[in-house]
């Protein structure tokens, strides 16, 4: 009989280090650690130090040797090329072992980094579990952004080599990679030594002689190497993510704390046993696909999905059931947007009940705040229970949830349930004072935050420090507002920084900021995000030109549209921009965003006091009327 919720969230609290020193027995150590958590550095804080281990061996090598060796570890299923493909531990691991002896050869050592670009092919997978096999530091950039933010991240990361492939596969159009990568090399402060290139049938990569290689034949010739023994508190990845600037954050990943933490949670959070088939729709280049795809699922000897489609289009809206019901999948975990996309498409549920569904056991959702509309809906179509759940890149497992291993608690539609254990979650106001049920405020996690979660930004301590942990000493900041109710119930709201959250993809708007900016014709503008019936938010550009352009705002637009497109990414569903002659301030210059918000999303709002001149929001609201918008009305200023 497992512990109640309760109990266990409060052993978590009061003792931690016993609590995780016991959740460690889980995982294969090949040498103990010296202490469970040092806490001798705050507000730095490092779990396991001293302790050895390899994360490839506890995906991989562990289950072998346990009598897993023939069941699935990964079932490529890719609607998009008409592949499924299944891949035993033993073939895993064989594959894995190779590729390590790849970047072996090709000089790469323990702490290395590798950037790895690529879209959701078996090699992606392979390669990141390779890197941890010889202990290099991976880092993988998603498939959708596009040659400058990918540049960014190789300055940054320095990568010894990137990993790559020639094409990825939208619905219906080849997207070629190398021509993007080739791009953000050139543009990049840094190069690479090697690329090492997967050739897709659909697409040939043109090689750079002397610097690129050929997976399929550098893998043929490869020796097999073994795994090599890393800290706990050594990195396993660098996975970046958007702040407030274009320049984005480096969430660092150690070894040990993640490998706990994340092993703890398949069966205490999703509630699913080694052996069981488990899938998370997601992309590999996003920290669920990082978590929940790869590492997660092998740590515990499940079977991961890895899906190359989308929930609609490839073909239709039965697409995920499909896959649930051929691979046995029991348990789901995808975002709220691709349930709005099926219901769109199948609001009675049709191409759902073409499938046998009846071992699927629960549905997990992640990414942003699922409306409790489409909680509801999701609920009533598939008659299990489905879990809104909340987690960050920097946590890298979820903060709020309803732990269904600890036995299920009542759903709230709206609510991701209760603070998880390890996580000492709180409600803070803006002078630090804890707040009172159902009142809103910052959501911040008491110091230290449990194994698993980012212990700094890659080279960058004081970034750390000054981005999440000096708002509130002792506390980290989550950058989420949120409340609790009477129950200890949370829900967690919005950002309370200029974070956006598209389709779940997490993008700053600061960034987009930056490339509508450098138009030689732009003179200020601010990029919002509004209401979107599918994807929750989309972003919105206003531009204000400077003065003497007389060019046709029709011809600006679209070149600020393109920039966007080239400069971060299609994933960015930048579409929508206008010229507008002023934007709304404060007195001190402060853009009003959060009104132009309100407006755009149909919310009646109140004129703010600090406003520099009222007028200029008729302007806004007449504007974005042109434009469609439901345009909130003003209430009387306050
Ligand atoms: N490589 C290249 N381009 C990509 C890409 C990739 N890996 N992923 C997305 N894109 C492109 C898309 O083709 C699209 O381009 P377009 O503007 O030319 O049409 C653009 O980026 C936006 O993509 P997306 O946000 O995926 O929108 P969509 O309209 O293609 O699909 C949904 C809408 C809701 C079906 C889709 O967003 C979805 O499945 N979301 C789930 C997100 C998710 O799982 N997030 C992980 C967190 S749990
Ligand atoms: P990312 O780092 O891309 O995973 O995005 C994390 C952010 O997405 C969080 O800080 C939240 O703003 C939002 N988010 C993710 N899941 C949820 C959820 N279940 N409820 C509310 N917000 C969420």
């Amino acid at each position: 009989m497992t512990d109640s919720y309760d109990a266990v969230y409060t052993r978590s609290l009061n003792g931690p280090e016993n609590f995780w020193a016991e959740a460690a027995q889980a995982v294969h150590w090949d040498k103990n650690w010296d202490r469970v958590l040092d806490d001798s550095r705050p507000p730095f804080y490092r779990w396991f130090p001293g302790g050895l281990l390899n994360t490839c061996y506890n995906a991989l090598d562990r289950h072998i040797e346990s009598g897993r060796a023939d069941q699935p570890a990964l079932i490529y299923d890719s609607p998009v090329t008409q592949t499924v493909q299944t891949f035993t531990y033993r073939e895993l691991l064989d594959q894995v072992a190779r590729f390590a002896g790849v970047l072996s050869a090709q000089g790469v050592q323990k702490g290395d980094r590798v950037i790895i670009y690529m879209p959701m092919v078996p090699e992606a997978i392979v390669a990141m579990l390779a890197c941890a096999r010889i202990g290099a530091i991976h880092s993988v950039v998603f498939g959708g952004f596009a040659s400058h933010e990918l540049a960014n991240r190789i300055t940054d990361a320095r990568p010894k080599v990137i990993v790559s492939a020639s094409c990825g596969i939208e619905v219906g159009r080849i997207i070629p990679y190398k021509p993007l990568l080739d791009k953000a090399i050139e543009l990049a402060a840094v190069k690479p030594e090697r690329c090492i290139i997967v050739q897709r049938p659909q697409e040939k990569a043109t090689m750079v002689g002397g610097r690129d290689l050929d997976w399929s034949e550098e893998v043929a010739r490869a020796k097999p190497v073994d795994c090599v023994s890393v800290t706990a508190t050594d990195p396993l990845y660098i996975l970046y993510t958007s702040g407030t600037t274009g320049m984005p954050k480096g969430i660092v990943r150690d070894n040990g704390g993640h490998l706990v933490a994340l092993k703890w949670s398949m069966q205490h959070i999703y509630g699913v046993e080694p052996g069981e088939v488990y899938w998370a729709a997601s992309d590999v280049g996003w920290v669920v696909g990082h978590s929940y795809i790869v590492y997660a699922p092998l740590f515990n000897g499940n079977t991961t999905v890895l899906y190359e489609g989308k929930p609609v289009g490839t073909p239709d809206a039965g697409a995920f059931w499909r896959v649930v019901s051929q691979h046995g999948v029991k348990v789901l975990f995808t975002a709220p947007t691709a349930f709005r996309a099926i219901k769109r498409e199948d609001p009675n549920g049709e191409c759902m009940r073409k499938y046998d569904l009846s071992g699927f056991r629960t549905l997990f959702l992640a990414g942003e705040r699922c409306d409790p509309d489409t909680l509801l809906w999701a609920q009533k179509q598939l008659e299990v229970p489905v879990i809104d759940h909340w987690w960050q890149t920097e946590s890298g497992w979820p903060i709020g949830a309803n732990c269904v291993g600890l036995g299920m608690l009542p759903v709230k539609p709206g609510s991701c349930t209760k603070p998880v254990p390890g996580y000492d979650v709180r409600v803070l106001g803006d002078d630090g004072t804890e707040l009172p049920p159902g009142q809103m405020g910052s959501v911040v996690v008491k110091l230290p935050l449990p194994p698993g979660c980012l212990p700094t930004l890659w080279n960058n301590d004081e970034g750390y420090r000054k981005a999440y942990l000096a708002r509130f000493p002792g506390y980290y900041l989550t950058g989420d507002a949120g409340y609790k109710d009477e129950d200890g119930y949370l829900s967690v709201m919005t950002r309370t920084d200029d974070i956006i959250n598209v389709a779940s993809h997490r993008l700053s708007t600061g960034a987009l900021e930056e490339v509508l900016a450098s138009h030689p014709d732009v003179a200020e503008c601010a990029v919002l995000g509004v209401a979107d019936a599918i994807k929750g938010e989309i972003p919105l550009g206003l531009i204000v030109l400077k003065a003497g352009v007389r060019r046709s705002h029709g011809e600006i637009v679209s070149e600020v549209v393109r920039m966007v497109r080239e400069r971060i990414g299609a994933v960015a569903s930048f579409k929508i921009a206008t010229v507008v002659k002023r934007l709304p301030k404060t007195r001190s210059g402060k853009i009003l965003r959060g009104t132009i918000k309100m407006i755009a999303d149909g919310v009646d709002y109140q004129v703010p006091p600090t406003i520099d001149d009222p007028l200029i929001l008729d302007e806004i609201t007449a504007d974005l009327s042109t434009l469609g918008y439901p345009t909130g009305s003003a209430r009387s200023s306050v």
